[in-house]
């Protein structure tokens, strides 16, 4: 016999079969799930949503994701490098306004000049935090010794997505070259554990091609590969990308947004000190999308403190909220946006995983 949804969440540990159950859940067995995931995340992580103030300071990228709206190939977006004084004052924001953390993001480059200011850069915004702004970096693939570099000069948490565990959804979604592997995306995330980072990873969801059973043997890598930190969103087609050619065969946004929702709730009960980042991408879709990530389980947010000047050309995919909306706004729209969805904002924390405390303990 069928198990039902309640039985499923009764569970500890789901099997892929149940996982997939829960991915396709409707209407009241939807809200089991929500109500688990919701009632897990306040067991284990409480209310507290942390800020990572997010600077996207380049759009300059030597890679050519078929889905992405910076990829290299893409001749229409106006490239940008942020200065590091602007990066720095950006630093100084996210200090000032006891957010606790910073992410700096940006397209992939790993020539030696680039690699050599992304450390000097770290000291520096260490320096102008007194030493307490806690950084996330998240610049792509590079090699261990430039992730031992870039760690050892102040980065503690690295945000590198595996896209698809699924090595041949992968390739499909990326050009056929040795710059575009799964293969070194994998090694790569092995990297950054060995080195000591707190690991995170993600995929995007409703990419063509994609299947349920796809999907949950994402939520199955994330956990076998005892991540620390995830964050995936829906994938939004680019018209400027060759994957748009797909647009007709992809689910509808809604869909794609309300399986966003059930990947993170199903994450949560599986791995329930992790941290997880509701992404700006479901804020794309509907507008209070990551105050309801919040809600059934999400407990990061990252509030863009790119320089407005800059914000409308770091465009991965269409429809991108708040480029228009300066630091301060953000902060402010945060603040009662959390306050909404029941959280409270743990300031001046780094809100490290708690998942990662316990696996260094181990
Ligand atoms: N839709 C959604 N997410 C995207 N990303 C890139 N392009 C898109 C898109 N079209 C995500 C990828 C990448 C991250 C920086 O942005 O998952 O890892
Ligand atoms: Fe790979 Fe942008 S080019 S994600």
């Amino acid at each position: 016999m069928t198990k039902s949804i309640e039985q499923i969440l009764q569970q500890d540990q789901f099997t892929k079969d149940d996982i997939i159950r829960l991915l396709q859940s409707k209407n009241e067995d939807e809200k089991a799930l929500f109500a688990k995931s919701s009632e897990t995340k306040l067991k284990y992580v409480g209310r507290n949503v942390h800020f990572r103030g997010l600077v996207e300071f380049s759009n300059i990228c030597k890679k050519d994701c078929l889905y992405c709206g910076i990829r290299a190939s893409n001749s229409a977006v106006n490239r940008y490098d942020i200065a590091d004084e602007e990066i720095l004052k950006a630093a100084k924001f996210a200090y000032e306004n006891k957010y606790g953390s910073l992410v700096l993001q940006s397209g992939e480059r790993s020539d030696q000049k680039f690699i050599d200011r992304i450390e000097k850069l770290l000291k520096e915004i260490k320096k102008v935090s007194n030493n307490e702004l806690g950084i996330t970096i998240s610049i792509g693939e590079q090699t261990k010794e430039t992730y031992q570099k870039w760690f050892d000069a102040g980065a503690h948490r690295y945000l590198l997505r595996i896209e698809s565990s699924n090595k041949e959804l992968y390739n499909k979604i990326h050009p056929k070259n040795e710059d575009h592997s799964h293969e070194t995306r994998l090694k790569c995330l092995k990297y950054l554990q060995e080195i000591g980072y707190q690991t995170g990873t993600g995929v995007m969801i409703g990419i063509p091609f994609q299947t349920y059973d796809d999907l949950a043997n994402d939520l199955l890598f994330m956990q076998k590969f005892d991540i620390d930190m995830v964050g995936m969103g829906p994938f939004i087609e680019h018209d400027q990308t060759p994957m748009y050619q797909y647009k007709d065969q992809l689910m509808s946004l809604n869909d794609r947004f309300r399986l966003t929702l059930k990947m993170i709730a199903v994450l949560r009960i599986m791995m329930k000190d992790i941290n997880i980042a509701s992404a700006t991408a479901l804020q794309a879709i509907d507008p209070l999308g990551r105050e309801k990530a919040l809600r059934i389980g999400a407990n990061i947010i990252m509030p863009n403190i790119t320089p407005t000047t800059e914000r409308a050309n770091y465009l991965l995919y269409q429809n991108k909220p708040c480029i228009d909306e300066g630091a301060d706004d953000c902060t402010n729209c945060m603040e009662a946006r959390i306050n909404m969805a029941d959280g409270v904002i743990g300031y001046g924390e780094w809100g490290d995983s708690q998942h990662f405390r316990k696996r260094q303990n181990k």
